[in-house]
This record gives C-alpha cells, sequence and structure tokens, in this order.
C-alpha cells in the first residue's frame, strides 16, 4: 500500500516535472557559465562585457543605473526581466521604477548577442551579466554570475513592492527576509549606494522638516545639511537635482566600502542608509564591512544571491527585451492566460509618460 502510494506520488511528480520543462519556466538551474559552447565558438559572456564596456565608456552613470535595476528586476518576481517588458501597466510605470535607467544598453546587448545566436540569451540574464560587468568597471572587483533565467510573460505595476527610502530597518529587514535574504545580504545590498545619485525630493525631508518636527534630520550631519540645502532648495523649483550616495567626492563612482564610512560619519543621504549605521541590528555589520577589506568579495556574493531569486512562473526567451514573444502559446492557467492576453494588449499599446516618485 505504503509502495503503491509513493510509486504514484513519484508517477504525479515526474509528471509534473515533464509539464514544467514543455511549459519553460523562469525557474532553470541557474549555473556558472551556462552559456558556454551555446553560441557555437562565440563567448556570450564576452559580447556583453564589450557592449557594457563601449556603453560605460560614453556615459559611466550607466553604470550605476544598471545596478539599480537588477535590484528593482530581482525584487519584483524575481530575475525574470519583467522591468525590461514596455506596456501601460508594466513595471517600468510603478513610481519606484520612473527613474531607472539603462534599458538602451540592454537592447544594445541583446541585439549584439541575437546578431550571433538568436534566441539563446535570456533578457533577465543580460541584466545580471551587464550589471557584473558593470560592477567590474566600476572598480569593485568581477564576480561570477550564475546563468540560465527565462524571461517572464508578465509584468505589472501592481506587484512593484520596492522599499522607500525612508523605511524602517525594521521593515527592511523583513522585506528582504521575505526574499530570502537575510540581514547581512541587505546591508551588503544597499552598498550599491556607492554609486550613484539620487534626486532632492527623495530625501528633502531629512534637510527641513523631518517627521514633522520642523527641523533637519537629527542623525545628518548638520555641515553636511547645511549644503545639500543648497542643492535641494525648499520650496523645491522645478528641477529636482540630483546628489551622490556616497558622500566621498573621490569615490562617489567606485564600487568600494567608502559608502559605509561616510554613514557611520552621519553622511548617508537616504533614510535607510543611514538608520542601518545606528540600528542595533545593522551596525556591526556597516563598522565590520567599512573597516574591512572584503567588501568587494561579500558585495559579489550578495550580488549572485539577489540573482538567484525565482518565481517558477512559465518563462521564454524573448525576441526582443521590450515585449514577450508574440507567437508564443500563452500559458495554460486560466489566471495566467487572462493576464498573458492583458499583458500582450498592453504591449501593443503606448508607454506612458511617467512621473517619479516612491
Ligand atoms: C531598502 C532598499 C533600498 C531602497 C529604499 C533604495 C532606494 C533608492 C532610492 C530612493 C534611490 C534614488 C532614486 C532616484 O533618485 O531616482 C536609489 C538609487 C540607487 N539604488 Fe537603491 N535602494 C535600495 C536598495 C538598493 C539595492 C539593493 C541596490 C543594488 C544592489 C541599489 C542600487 C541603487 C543604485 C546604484 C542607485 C543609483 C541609481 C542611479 O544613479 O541611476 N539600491 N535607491
Amino acid at each position: 500500500m505504503t509502495t503503491a502510494r509513493a510509486g504514484a506520488a513519484l508517477g504525479l511528480a515526474l509528471i509534473g516535472l515533464a509539464l514544467a520543462s514543455l511549459s519553460g519556466s523562469c525557474q532553470g538551474a541557474l549555473q556558472v557559465g551556462f552559456y558556454n559552447g551555446k553560441c557555437g565558438f562565440s563567448d556570450v559572456e564576452a559580447i556583453v562585457a564589450g557592449v557594457v564596456a563601449a556603453q560605460i565608456g560614453k556615459d559611466p552613470t550607466i553604470a550605476p543605473a544598471l545596478l539599480r535595476m537588477q535590484f528593482h528586476d530581482c525584487f519584483v518576481t524575481g530575475c525574470d526581466a519583467s522591468i525590461l517588458l514596455d506596456g501601460k501597466s508594466s513595471e517600468k510605470t510603478a513610481p519606484p521604477n520612473l527613474s531607472v535607467r539603462g534599458y538602451d544598453v540592454i537592447d544594445a546587448v541583446k541585439t549584439a548577442v541575437e546578431a550571433v545566436c538568436p534566441g539563446v540569451v535570456s533578457c533577465a540574464d543580460i541584466i545580471v551579466m551587464a550589471t557584473r560587468d558593470a560592477v567590474s568597471l566600476s572598480g569593485g572587483g568581477r564576480y561570477k554570475v550564475e546563468t540560465g533565467r527565462k524571461d517572464g510573460l508578465v509584468s505589472l505595476a501592481s506587484n512593484v513592492n520596492l522599499p522607500p527610502p525612508s523605511i524602517s530597518v525594521d521593515n527592511s529587514i523583513a522585506a528582504f527576509a521575505q526574499k530570502g535574504l537575510n540581514v547581512s545580504d541587505m546591508v551588503l545590498l544597499l552598498g550599491g549606494h556607492t554609486i550613484g545619485v539620487t534626486h532632492c525630493s527623495l530625501f528633502q525631508d531629512r534637510l527641513y522638516n523631518f517627521q514633522s518636527t520642523g527641523k533637519p534630520d537629527p542623525t545628518m550631519d548638520p555641515s553636511l545639511a547645511s549644503a545639500l540645502r543648497s542643492t535641494c532648495p525648499n520650496p523645491q523649483t522645478n528641477v529636482d537635482n540630483i546628489v551622490n550616495l556616497d558622500q566621498n567626492p573621490l569615490s562617489a563612482s567606485i564600487v568600494d566600502n567608502s559608502f559605509y564610512k561616510q554613514i557611520l560619519s552621519h553622511r548617508g543621504i537616504l533614510q535607510i542608509d543611514q538608520e542601518i549605521a545606528l540600528d542595533g541590528q545593522t551596525k556591526d555589520i556597516v563598522g565590520a564591512i567599512a573597516g574591512g577589506l572584503d567588501f568587494s568579495a561579500r558585495f559579489g556574493q550578495a550580488m549572485v544571491k539577489l540573482g538567484a531569486l525565482q518565481n517558477g512562473s512559465p518563462g521564454e526567451i524573448r525576441q526582443s527585451c521590450r515585449a514577450i514573444n508574440t507567437a508564443r502559446k500563452l500559458p495554460t492557467s486560466k489566471d495566467e492566460q487572462r493576464t498573458g492576453k492583458r499583458q500582450q494588449r498592453d504591449n501593443l499599446r503606448a508607454r506612458s509618460i511617467p512621473k517619479r516618485g516612491f
């Protein structure tokens, strides 16, 4: 009896596995070097690296843009390139994504890889490989990335649950834990703020009226707050200026541990950045990274962990990173069929022009 039941269960499991592999799932087995030998004599990772280097050569601000893009893709429905899909209500129209940049860089990489081996390299893997190259070109060391992802079929603004800059440490820990990322991972990944910028509107309250006190945030170095007030005037003009996330001017474009030294000196820009240097749950980790020599290696490991977030939904290798393949058969479950059809309709409509915000 027990043997018969076990046999039936094994049979069901095998059928499930067979169906999953037929439909193609975003949840592939990821491995380092997945594309080795899959593209004739061409080296996919070298092609990606070449395009990324050329683009960053022209515009170094592409590096932080790509790094942020990976976070915003992977944190929402796993690393499935759902952020890249165009559409009236796709993820890129959600407020936290309105200032995400670098879509054209991903398009350029996709064009280059499609030219040598069409239909092989997923857009989701391109984001992860391009980000690794961007980090490495910005002085962050080179980590090995796993590949083998599929591109998702669904992208909805309503799925975007990215943390706002004013999130508390407790809530941020909970948000990362929900994705299987622990407190150290969270502190390391926030080290992404070692490069790039933020708009004044996203931390303006810290300079003038923190938590409705009518005063600046007392945790910010007063001389920094005073300097930032001239870049970010109150009331805001119609230009939303930008400020470096890493306030060490010598290191603002370099992926290194200087961001942690800055936040320990009360020179964090975003509220959450400053708070991880003060909160009992995170300050020792911040101190160890600031005082250590292993940030690059540990950051790479955390990025690989971020890159491993998947959702198990059906997937494909998109022809264009901006749209699902039109010839593709829609997913089988009724819900997914409805969402998929809506998605296809949206993809055909013009993209709306977004506004920034969280
Ligand atoms: C609690 C988590 C996080 C919050 C609340 C947060 C918030 C923000 C905000 C508000 C900005 C400025 C956006 C703008 O002005 O338009 C920003 C920029 C940025 N974030 Fe995060 N972030 C978080 C985690 C991460 C992670 C995990 C990474 C990467 C591993 C990352 C990488 C970046 C980068 C590189 C930029 C600069 C983008 C550029 O210069 O274009 N962030 N983040």
